[in-house]
Formats: structure tokens, sequence, C-alpha cells
């Protein structure tokens, strides 16, 4: 359900008689062959079974979210809700107060026999309509043309219906059927939900709606075929977004605000590739690198400093890689950065190492972060021993230098499956199918007087992205090198 846009007279010309009578007149008509069904489209029904076998007796609803306004007249880019995109397909820009609603079925005996998926969404007005010419949030004039309800059907592979028999929908059967939302995702159909749902049964139910949210997040934590195929393409494309910033490097350096210069470099290629970025890119130079999620991007590049490139495209289907390579500016690392380099490479290793089906998801960190403590013991930092420091109730010294976690589950969200439960995701185990994130980091700040002066403002973190598979993880991201001799042989060859 749309959210209201402003009206603005003060630039509105109105239309005459004359214009809306002629406007309608005299187009071709809309050609009769239906879209090629959407790739992704082959692989949802089995997920929205999945969801159906969940909530048996039970309407479901799904929105995908509404545009929503930057300033004035103009809204962000429209991005669906990832549980949206995930059970219907649709992606880039697809479809602003679409509502997918699974409708319980009733067996003969009366006992719930499985769901009815229909695809509310809002077609194209004919050009009869003012919507044509008059709407500069939904009309063919202003947003380009839209599906009709047979064109969506035909790209969703899903029943449609026109959005203005949701409210009639969500009404009937509201004594007696439990209804659980996405809540929040929609505003205005959060708000007549709930209305409907207290009137009807005295009881909003935000914990049945809590619970939906849960089950659809925990959905997500094994990739289908698609979602991996997706995914190591977003990972390719963010591979070709890094080669042409390392290319630029040099013109970062002269044209000021460099790390700016990488982020559009890379944006540019996102862009072109992809829907855009993943999130928003950290380009972080020297003593920036040591916040961890720097996006504010305005800093300049220096010959001799390292920039930490925390950057991903997401691809038309919204699934999004999750990268980190940090790179000598100049080319090559000083004898500290590259010491500080291998500790963290070392560290993601024994992550990947420990990324086995089986494992726990937690066993990923606590490889990689012993390693880490290890480093920064020998080098003198670390003021405990390492198991001290490991300690999970007493200890935690090592955090100063890295204090966030080794992994995230990473998918159509960059931190995807945020709503599972802590026993499927921090405290679960490991299975084949899951993709996670290995992303160790060491961070001197410059004002860090427990650091040595000659590390101090070296910030490093090296993220790559895996497949949990029978044996050892498979490297999506191996289009770029990790090893510090491989950096910089591959800077070379980007500047030729
Ligand atoms: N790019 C955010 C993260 O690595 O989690
Ligand atoms: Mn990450
Ligand atoms: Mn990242």
């Amino acid at each position: 359900m749309s959210q209201k846009a402003p009206k603005l007279p003060n630039r509105q010309t109105p239309f005459s008689d004359a214009f809306v009578s002629f406007i309608a007149t005299d187009w071709e008509p809309y050609p009769s062959e239906l879209p090629a069904p959407l790739p992704a489209s082959a692989h949802t029904a089995a997920r929205r079974d999945a969801v159906s076998a969940a909530f048996p007796g039970e309407r479901l609803v799904i929105p995908a979210g509404n545009l929503v306004v930057r300033s004035n007249d103009c809204d962000y880019p429209f991005r669906p809700h990832s549980a949206f995109a995930h059970l219907t397909g649709l992606g880039t820009d697809r479809e602003p107060d679409a509502v997918l609603v699974l409708e319980p079925r009733l067996g003969e005996d009366a006992e719930p026999a499985g769901h009815d998926a229909v695809l509310y969404f809002k077609p194209r007005a004919p050009r009869t309509d003012p919507e044509f010419y008059a709407d500069p949030r939904y009309g063919e004039m202003w947003v380009g043309q839209r599906e009709s309800c047979e064109e969506m059907s035909a790209l969703t592979a899903l029943p449609t219906r026109p959005i203005s028999d949701l409210p009639r929908a969500l009404s009937d059967r509201i004594d007696t059927v439990a209804v659980r939302l996405v809540r929040d995702v929609d505003v205005p159909l959060t708000a007549l939900l709930d209305s409907l749902r207290q009137e009807a049964k005295g009881d909003v139910d935000r914990v049945g709606d809590e619970e939906l949210a849960t089950a659809l997040s925990e959905l997500r934590l094994l990739k289908d075929d698609f979602e991996l195929g997706e995914l190591k393409t977003a990972c390719d494309a963010t591979a070709v977004g890094f080669a042409a910033v390392a290319a630029d490097l040099p013109t970062a350096v002269a044209n000021g605000r460099g790390e700016r210069w990488c982020e559009g470099v890379f944006e540019l290629h996102a862009r072109h590739l992809g829907n855009g970025v993943g999130y928003g890119s950290i380009c972080a130079s020297g003593d920036h690198a040591n916040t961890l999620h720097w996006i504010r991007n305005d800093g300049g590049l220096r010959d001799g400093d390292l920039i930490l490139l925390d950057m991903g495209v997401e691809v038309d289907s919204l699934y999004t890689a999750d990268v980190t390579r940090t790179l000598p500016v100049d080319g090559t690392f000083t004898a500290a950065q590259r010491q500080v380099y291998e500790a963290v490479l070392a560290a993601q290793q024994a992550g990947m190492d420990a990324a086995r089906a089986g494992a726990r998801f937690s066993d990923v960190h606590e490889a990689a972060i012993r390693v880490v403590a290890t480093y920064l013991r020998e080098w003198g930092i670390l003021p405990v021993s390492v198991e001290e420091s490991l300690d999970p109730v007493a200890g935690g010294q090592h955090r100063r230098w890295m204090v966030h976690g080794t992994s995230h589950h990473l998918g159509l969200d960059v931190h995807d499956c945020a709503q599972a439960r802590k026993e499927f995701y921090r405290e679960g185990t490991l299975r084949p199918g899951m993709v996670i994130t290995v992303e160790p980091g060491i961070y001197f700040k410059s004002t860090d007087l427990l650091v040595p002066q000659e590390l101090r403002g070296i910030g490093v973190r090296i993220e790559d992205d895996i497949v949990i598979t029978d044996g050892a993880p498979r490297l999506l991201s191996d289009s770029l090198p990790r090893t510090a001799d491989d950096v910089e042989a591959w800077l070379a060859a980007q500047r030729g």
C-alpha cells in the first residue's frame, strides 16, 4: 500500500480538458507477448512451500515495502525487503507497495492443506488514467512502463491481483484465520492489519509477527544453487570493481579526496554490473582504516599509506558480495605493513580452516582470534597471556585491536539472516550451503600508546566470502589476490 507523496501545487501546471482527451489517443497497443520468467522464479516455489509448512492454516503477509521520501518529492531508489525478494524473485526496483500473501487452504476435512500464494501489486494504469501522465511516482510517462497482471505473473510464476483488491482479501475471514505480517516494512499496511486484527480478535499478535520474521530469516541460512550462482557472480563483479580502483590509485592520490575517488570508481562498476553496492563502501586510507565502518570517505590518499577497501557489488537479483582488501597505495607494503598484513592473513586462513560442516559457527572466530591474540602477544602489545585474554569471562583484552566478529552470514543482505535465533546463528552449526564471510583484522589506532610507534596508524582487514561444503570451504571471492606478494603483483598488473 502506498505511502502519501507530497503534493506540489506551486509547481504543477493544471491539465486542460483538451490535453486530457488528447493524451489518451493514438498509442500502439502494449505488446501481447509475455516477458520471460525471472531466473529466480524457478526457485521461489520451494522456498514458499517451506514457509507454508512452518505456518499451516495461517495467513502470511510479506510486503515489499514502500518508496521512501529522500526529500520533498524525491524518493530513495527502491529496494524490496529481502524476505519479499527471496519469496518472489523480484529484484532491482521491483515492486514498490507490492505484497505477497500466502492464503491458507482448507482440505475436505477442514484441516490446513497448504497455501495459495498471491502477489498483489499495482498493475499499469490504462493511458486514459491520469496516473499515466500526472503521477510522478507511478505514472508511465515518469517512471516507465509497468507490468499488467498477466505480465507480472509471467515474470514471477505467481498468480497476481491488483493491489486495490488487497484490503478486501485481508478482511476476508479475519475473525477465524490467524494472520502474521512482516511488520513495519509497509507502514500503511501494518497500520491496516493491526487495526483489522485488533478489531476482530482484540489483539495484534506482535509475537506471532516476530516469529514469522525469524522463520523467514532462518529459511535463508541455507542457499540453493541459484543463490550460490548469484553470490559468485556478485563476487566476480566485485573483483572487477576492485581492479578498476587499483588501476586508478595514482589518480586517486593526485586528485585529492582519494577515498571518494575510490568509492566512485567502485560504484560505477557496481551500478554497471549490478544493482549497485550492497552496503556503503568503506574506503579508508591511513588511520581511517582503524574506524571499522568508515563510510565518510572524505580523506586523501598518500603514497606509503595503506587503503582498506571494504566493498561489494549487489547484483540485479539483490545478492551481494562483501569483500575487503587492504592495499599499499603506492604498490608496495612497508615492512611494518607487511608484518600486520601477514598476521591478519594467517588469522583468516585459520578461520577458513575451521569453517567445516559440523563445526560451530563460533569456531571460525575462535580460530582466527587465537592467531590475532598470539601475534599481539608476540609483538609485546597484549599485556596478558594469550590464554588469559581468550578467557571468555575474565579476558578479552585482545579485542582492543579487533573488536568485531570474524564472520556473518551473507546473501540478499550483507548481514544476512539477521533475525535468525542465536542457536541457529552465533551458537549454531555450520552446514553445507551456508555462505559466510571470514574477515579478521588488526587495527592499531595512531593514538594507541600501547602499540609500538612504527605500527601505529596501520589497520588491516582481509575479508572473503565462502560456501560451507562437505569438505574444504569454497572461496567465492577467489578472483582477488590474498597474500601480500600476490597483492603487490596484482597491483602492478592493474597499473600496467
Ligand atoms: N562490510 C561490512 C562487513 O564487513 O560486515
Ligand atoms: Mn563483512
Ligand atoms: Mn565487509
